[in-house]
């Protein structure tokens, strides 16, 4: 038995990882499974987050930042008002994803863990081989730090698993956790 839209809890499901590691395939997939079920959501994508909200910033430590700093800002309104905020960033600092996990209610961190390597080969947006070739700066992974989460709610092995399995984790995370 799922809970109806009245009795809904506000969360924020946090995907944090490096670039191609599975954020947004498997965020979209999460969504598309709870809107079946009639929950109220809303989705936040570093993609588009960054043609919008943030389209002045760049990729330096501070406006990294200050990019996580107003999407914050957007899921503590959302999850106060009983919204389930699916968010997929790389988020590479570990200082500034627990600011998140302090100023949202429900904060729920989705590591999606591939290694370099694979991420690498993926490369779906060819974003790899360009900061390779030095044509991208302050790329994650590459010139720019990751920061794995030391205790994430939910870890994901999107190497190994299936975008379906590690959608299926994180259903049963929040059906455990009464979110569903
Ligand atoms: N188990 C898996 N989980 C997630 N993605 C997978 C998996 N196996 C293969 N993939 C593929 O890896 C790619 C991941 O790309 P996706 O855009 O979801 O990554 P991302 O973390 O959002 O990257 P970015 O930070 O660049 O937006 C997709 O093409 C997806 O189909
Ligand atoms: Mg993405």
């Amino acid at each position: 038995m799922y809970k109806n839209q009245a009795n809904q809890k506000g969360f924020v499901l946090w995907f944090t990882g490096l670039s191609q590691a599975g954020k947004t395939s498997v965020g979209n997939r999460v969504h598309q499974i709870l809107k079946e079920k009639g929950l109220k959501l809303e989705r936040l994508d570093g993609d588009i987050v960054r043609q919008s909200l943030s389209k002045d910033l760049g990729f330096s430590k501070k406006d990294r930042d200050e990019n996580i700093r107003r999407i914050t800002m957007v899921a503590r309104l959302l999850s106060k008002n009983n919204i389930g905020v699916i968010c997929s960033f790389i988020s590479p600092y570990r200082k500034i994803r627990d600011m998140a996990r302090r100023e949202t209610n429900n904060f729920i961190e989705v590591f999606c863990n591939a290694p370099l390597g694979i991420c690498e080969k993926r490369d779906k947006k060819g974003l790899y081989q360009k900061a390779r070739r030095g044509e991208i700066l302050n790329f994650t992974g590459v010139s720019d730090p990751y920061e794995s989460p030391q205790t994430p709610e939910i870890e994901l092995r999107t190497d190994q698993e299936s975008i379906e399995e590690s959608t299926n984790k994180i259903i049963k995370y929040l059906e455990e956790n009464s979110f569903i």
